[in-house]
């Protein structure tokens, strides 16, 4: 699996970008109004963290089974602490109300290469299609990072680059004059939820019948973006009505682009998932769990078992809603390239190799106006 930077790639950008639009039209025109139930399984991961290789695998089965239906599920038993969880939120609500405009202008992602920074409301679409139709601006506003080794309690091995190889420092922080106690919060957080989802990714591995160590040597440098949320509250609340078109939407319909993402949130809903049907369905708050959702690559590399789940989020309260989502990739450097075990003479691999950060930068800068 292991790759070079100058190993060559039989797929292009534009080939990821237009099989990812593809994808999620085809999830979205889809009839909707099924009857069928939908579940979003909450799944104590508390035995995984056992010595028994029995009790990692029960947790992997579970985790095997939401994958090959809803692709969302909730985690308890988790271990990140209510300190580590409730202080990101806290700072979350200090970033969107503490900051000026002219200090958070002086963080706009325009200034970053990889969308790292501020990013106001308009400044894009996360469903590239958006800026085609016009669609009404989404109402999200976010602050955006990536990895970097002082954040990683492993330490990581030194071998970080960016998303487009480079390595010169991408990230841009908040003067800790202006919110002293932000970056150690993003650094506790940011710690919990990188060695969580290194210890996910070994239940995946598990849950693919794969060796527990299989993703281990891709994750020792590995990028890891993260965004604090901010969606107003709603101009008109409403109540979640599938017979109504929303006047307001925090993120429209996508997916996620890497492995897989723990989505942390405050109380107040917003989160919305296209049931495997067609049918939004809002996701149900769960007190100190994490949504884990699949994305592009987990679906690349088990050629559609797991598949990238489609999700949105309104905030139809009068309540501010905050979240962080932790979007978990394996180093930029590697390639995503169909498992061995996922393909055989009556299933041939449907995706061409890629390389995790190109594929990543790529989507990412789709969703802006020159995209
Ligand atoms: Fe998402």
């Amino acid at each position: 699996m292991a790759a070079t930077m100058s190993q060559p790639l039989s797929v292009t950008h534009t080939e990821a970008r237009a099989g990812a639009a593809d994808y999620l039209n085809s999830r979205l025109s889809k009839p909707t109004g099924t009857t069928k139930p939908f579940e979003i399984p909450i799944i104590d991961i508390s035995p995984s963290f056992s010595s028994s290789l029995a009790d990692r695998k029960a947790v992997a089965a579970k985790i095997h089974s939401a994958c090959t239906s809803s692709g969302f599920f909730h985690i308890t038993g988790h271990g990140v602490p209510e300190t580590s969880r409730s202080g990101i939120l806290e700072q979350a609500a200090h970033f969107f109300s503490d900051l000026s405009p002219a200090q958070k202008e002086a963080l706009h992602v325009k200034h970053s290469r990889y969308m790292f920074g501020w990013e106001p409301s308009t400044y894009s679409y996360v469903n590239p299609a958006d800026w085609e139709t016009g669609a009404q601006p989404e109402t999200k506003e976010g602050f955006n990072w990536g990895y970097e080794t002082r954040l990683d309690p492993s330490g990581g091995d030194g071998r970080y680059r960016n998303l487009d190889g480079s390595s010169d420092p991408a990230n841009n922080w908040p003067s800790s004059t202006d919110l002293p106690d932000f970056f150690p919060a993003v650094r506790d957080y940011y710690g919990h939820v990188l060695s969580l989802a290194r210890h996910l990714f070994r239940l995946f591995a598990l849950s693919l019948d794969l060796q527990e160590t299989y993703f281990d040597a891709m994750t020792t440098h590995p990028g890891g973006i993260a965004r604090i949320l901010y969606y107003a509250p709603a101009k008109n609340p409403q109540p979640f009505d599938l017979s109504k078109t929303d006047s307001e939407v925090g993120l429209g319909a996508h997916t996620d682009y890497e492995c897989f993402t723990l989505l942390l949130s405050s109380a107040t809903p917003g989160l919305e998932i296209l049931s495997p049907d067609g049918a939004w369905t809002p996701s149900p708050a769960v007190e100190g769990s994490f949504i884990v959702n699949v994305a592009d690559f987990m679906m690349r590399w088990t050629n559609d078992r797991y598949k990238s789940t489609v999700h949105r989020v309104v905030n139809r309260t009068s309540e501010a809603r905050y979240s962080v989502p932790f979007f978990f990739s394996i180093n930029y450097d590697e390639v995503v390239e169909t498992l061995p075990g996922c393909v055989d003479a009556a299933n041939p691999a449907k995706y061409k190799p890629i390389r995790a950060g190109e594929y990543i930068l790529e989507r990412l800068m789709a969703t802006t106006k020159e995209g």
